[in-house]
């Protein structure tokens, strides 16, 4: 998903996009070779163990692909010069915190996807000085599987949705995500970023938002994660506060609602 949206923003610089089938991040000889092959300036390095239930039960391949895969990239990127962008994720916090987390507070994370990047980070950081963390969270966007297309596929088939009151995030656009990274590898930044679209919810009123602007009239129940089918542990609160944007001085990106009111709009129509 991410993927697709750096390539349609980034289009004015000369790309190589890659797919899975093409590289496996895993592989340190493939990724070395690759990188010394096509020399880039910079490497937006999207690929990823997304699923965070399957990384609970497959914890060596999130590791492989989260881990290792940074590691693979980090020491690639050092090796031939070239900048790295990763992307990581609010979940690297246990959200006991009352107040959004900015780019520096402690770290704790909950479970095994968590984890699996905060290793990637630990790797980037310590491998390849000219680097660019991006910690991002809840993305939507096209091209990808996620809570947004999850809930205008069931709201088309249910009459009540039951969704998690009690953890609170900030949703963000692929899109958004996509535009702030070039401005900051085009503005020359370095080191680790908070990146969401502005303003925070829950998964119930994110859920609501969607029902509502796509003209669903069902009932959208709030429910206690205890009550979700998912066992995997995820915090209450991971707010992620772009403090380092704001201490440069760099516009914040536009509020989740315009954002996933962006996005609706430019969905195709069945
Ligand atoms: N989605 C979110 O809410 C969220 C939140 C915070 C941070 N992030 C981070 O943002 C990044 C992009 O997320 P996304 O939502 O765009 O993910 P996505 O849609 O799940 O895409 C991940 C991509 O990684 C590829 N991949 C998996 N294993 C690979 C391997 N061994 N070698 C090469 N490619 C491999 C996948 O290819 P296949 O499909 O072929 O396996 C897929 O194209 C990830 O690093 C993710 O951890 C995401």
């Amino acid at each position: 998903m991410l993927g697709q949206a750096l390539c349609r923003t980034f289009a004015k610089h000369t790309l190589y996009p890659l797919s899975s089938r093409k590289l496996d991040v895993t592989s340190l000889d493939a990724v070395r070779h690759l990188v010394s092959d096509l020399k880039p300036d910079w490497i937006l390095h999207t690929a990823g163990f997304t699923d965070v239930e399957k990384a609970e039960v497959k914890p060596l391949e999130a590791y492989r692909v989260n881990a290792l895969g940074a590691r693979n990239m980090a020491v690639a990127a050092f090796e031939n010069g070239s900048g790295l962008v990763y992307y990581s994720t609010d979940y690297v916090f246990d959200g006991t915190q009352d107040r959004p987390y900015r780019e520096w507070d402690p770290v704790n994370p909950l479970n095994e996807y968590g984890r699996s990047k905060l290793a990637g980070e630990s790797f980037v950081r310590s491998h390849c000085p000219l680097h660019l963390i991006v910690r991002t969270s809840w993305l939507f966007g096209s091209g990808g599987s996620h809570f947004v297309r999850k809930i205008l596929d069931l709201a088309q088939r249910k009459e009540r949705l039951d969704v998690v009151i009690d953890q609170r995030g900030s949703p963000t656009f692929s899109t958004d995500l996509a535009y702030m990274t070039l401005c900051l590898v085009e503005g020359g930044k370095m080191g680790t970023y908070h990146v969401t679209n502005s303003g925070s919810c829950s998964w119930h009123e994110l859920a609501f938002e969607i029902v509502s602007l796509s003209g669903f009239s069902l009932e959208v129940n709030p429910i206690e994660s205890s009550k979700d089918f998912t066992q995997t542990r995820r915090p209450a609160y991971s707010v992620l506060e772009n403090y380092c944007l704001e201490l440069e001085g760099i516009s914040l990106l536009r509020t989740w609602q315009r954002a996933l009111a962006a996005f609706l709009n430019g969905m195709p129509k069945e």
